[in-house]
């Protein structure tokens, strides 16, 4: 785990804004197929952008609301009144969830801060259910997204999205089938199944 990291959105929280309005991103997640009895795990959560939208669709289901900074948790838990969302302080790299515990996983704005993004999906794989699915999603392509973090001079300078093709390839070789990927200036989509055996 990224002490700096945790320390750098520790201090970000009361201040980091989404500014994605909740209408597009519950389309997006109706897009990706949240059913509403789902477990879905929101991982890095940051201050519930989507923790929201996820809940509107997730009636029966639960929504995880997961997160390396517990004061990010804590500002969502302010914010938000998300009828069905829980929130756990975690890294994305170990995980404190069981086997088998989601039907659908969704990283989004996340995954260039995870400093050991082989480890995580190996995560990914061990907590979804057999054909469960997880999504990894920005509103803008790698390319513009690296160069924007490579301006910003502290601990994320060198987060790097991986291009969607580079991530395809990980996915495959953790074990992950049915992968999709769309990466275009504002949009990275890339989707991915576990299998029933
Ligand atoms: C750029 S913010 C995005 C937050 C939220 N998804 C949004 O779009 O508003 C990235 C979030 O990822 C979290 N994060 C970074 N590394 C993580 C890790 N290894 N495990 C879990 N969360 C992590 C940070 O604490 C932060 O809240």
């Amino acid at each position: 785990m990224s002490r700096e990291h945790r320390f750098f959105f520790n201090d970000l929280a009361e201040t980091w804004h989404n500014k994605t309005p909740a209408q597009s991103l519950a389309y997006a997640m109706q897009y990706f197929g949240i059913k509403e009895d789902d477990m879905v795990l929101d991982i890095g959560a940051g201050r519930g952008a989507l923790t929201v939208p996820l809940s509107t669709l997730v009636k029966t289901g639960r929504v995880v609301a997961a997160d390396l900074s517990d004061n990010m948790l804590s500002s969502a838990r302010k914010m938000l009144n998300a009828e069905h969302a829980h929130y756990v302080c975690t890294d994305a790299c170990a995980v404190s969830f069981r086997d088998e515990t989601f039907d659908k996983i969704v990283c989004y704005s996340t995954f260039p801060h995870i400093q050991n993004p082989l480890r995580a999906l190996v995560e990914f794989l061990r907590i979804l259910k057999p054909s469960g699915k997880v999504l990894i999603f920005h509103n803008c392509c790698s390319r513009k997204l690296n160069h924007y973090h490579a301006r910003i001079p502290n601990v994320v300078t060198f987060d790097k999205l991986p291009k969607s093709e580079h991530l395809q390839a990980l996915l495959r070789h953790v074990g992950f089938t049915e992968i999709q990927t769309v990466e275009k200036p504002d949009l990275y989509w890339v989707e991915a199944g576990k299998d029933v055996s």
